[in-house]
């Protein structure tokens, strides 16, 4: 499979984990806590094999690379929301407002991945290469998910 399709099945399977756990209620604090976890490991996951994949990739080329860096950043503010999500009380209204943010924040990176960083890497990537860093990643992935103990 393209990388392109690997990426974006693993960004639908973090936005449904993601509607589930917006869906939760302050009284059901052990599926929230439980959801939470799977979604940290499954991100990080999906974020530690995309840098070592795509982004060596696109980071290498001047037409990708200064977009691929901003993009990069969105990765560390996503993890550092989401610490701040795990040091606040789940069963509060800021849980769920911090959450909320967080998700936004996320599916515009998907989407900006998407719509236009994925566009850019078809030019300058040829399609057996594509195909081969797919493979690359869908082992990454699951290394990493391995290695967090899940
Ligand atoms: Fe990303
Ligand atoms: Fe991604």
């Amino acid at each position: 499979m393209l990388i392109y399709d690997q990426l974006k099945r693993d960004h639908e399977k973090l936005k449904s984990m993601m509607n589930r756990l917006e869906a939760t209620t302050g009284r059901a604090v052990k599926t929230r806590m439980e959801l939470l976890q799977e979604l940290k490991t499954l991100l990080l996951a999906h974020t530690k094999a995309e840098e070592a994949v795509f982004y060596r990739t696109i980071l290498s080329d001047d037409s990708t690379c200064d977009q691929a860096l901003e993009s990069l950043d969105e990765h560390k503010s996503a993890e550092a929301a989401l610490a701040e999500i795990e040091d606040t009380d789940p069963k509060s209204d800021a849980w769920l407002q911090r959450f909320k943010f967080f998700k936004r924040s996320l599916e515009h990176h998907f989407e900006e991945e998407e719509k236009d960083l994925f566009k850019k890497a078809r030019k300058i990537v040829s399609r057996d290469e594509a195909e081969e860093l797919g493979d690359i990643f869908q082992e990454l992935r699951i290394e990493v998910i391995e290695d967090l103990g899940t």
